[in-house]
């Protein structure tokens, strides 16, 4: 009988354990890597940007805009409104990735590079991503995006995101510091998928997703989805540029996102 005790003790206490743990997960703070290819300043010469702000004003979670003059730096002559739109990012404590396109490794390192400095030059974001990530298990292409992150890093860059927009093999996340994992209008991904992506040890700080074409906000999904994901956005935005918005439940998703 009092051996009985002691397991039903030990139970209890073993689920109560549990129960406050999965209770706290509500408490795991998820930032957000936002593609913002948005021009800085509207028609009408307002901040196109504001609703970011708004959110991060509201809660401030360790937020990253992808910004994208065209498709990378844009041309040799500096734009006035995204240097203005950019160092109040930063005064405002958002920090920014410019963006360089990598073609599944089709485009030759020397040209992406040549983006990098000129992003470098002309508006010196924080941090580089690079978009259309190789994710096939070949050497010489894991050897390219090791060779650009360490040309980022020695540029002084801090930061570096991949996205292969799907789930990758593990040893690219020794090459960049974050890999979008899910970039898709297949509905909200399921925290199976994922929790399923094997990091190579790094966790969920190296894990973004980026879920477009949601109506409607699922905090309990996002809720959970933090488990896996460091940093997520998501957009009710959708077809051929699914980032030339920003949703209208950006400040509810930050509020989720923040533990
Ligand atoms: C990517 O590479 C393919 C094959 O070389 C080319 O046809 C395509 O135009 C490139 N895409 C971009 C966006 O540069
Ligand atoms: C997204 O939702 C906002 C309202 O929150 C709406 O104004 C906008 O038209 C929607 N965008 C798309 C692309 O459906």
């Amino acid at each position: 009988m009092g051996l009985n005790m002691t397991l039903g003790a030990r139970w209890l206490l073993f689920a109560t354990l549990f129960a406050s743990l999965l209770n706290n997960s509500n408490a795991v703070d998820s930032g957000s890597i936002i593609p913002l290819y948005i021009y800085p300043v509207t028609n009408s010469g307002g901040n196109a940007w504001q609703a970011l702000f708004d959110a991060y004003r509201a809660h401030p979670i360790n937020t990253w805009a992808i910004v994208n003059v065209n498709s990378g730096p844009g041309g040799r002559r500096k734009d006035a409104n995204y240097i203005n739109a950019i160092r109040d990012l930063h005064a405002a404590g958002i920090k920014t990735l410019g963006y360089v396109l990598t073609n599944y490794t089709r485009r030759s390192e020397a040209a992406v590079r040549a983006d990098m400095d000129r992003w470098k030059q002309l508006y010196s974001p924080t941090g580089i991503f690079f978009d259309e990530m190789a994710y096939d298990d070949v050497n010489s292409k894991v050897q390219y995006y090791q060779n650009l992150n360490n040309y980022a890093k020695a540029q002084g860059y801090t930061y570096t995101v991949g996205n292969p927009g799907t789930r990758t093999i593990a040893r690219y996340f020794n090459t960049v510091d974050n890999i979008v994992v899910f970039e898709s209008d297949t509905g909200f991904p399921s925290t199976d998928l994922i929790c399923s992506q094997d990091t190579n040890g790094k966790g969920r700080q190296s894990v973004s997703i980026l879920p477009y074409n949601i109506g409607t906000l699922n905090t309990a999904a996002v809720t959970d989805a933090k488990a896996c994901a460091g940093f997520i956005f998501v957009t009710n935005d959708s077809g051929n540029n699914p980032w030339d918005t920003l949703p209208g439940y950006l400040t509810q998703l930050f509020e989720v996102l923040k533990g």
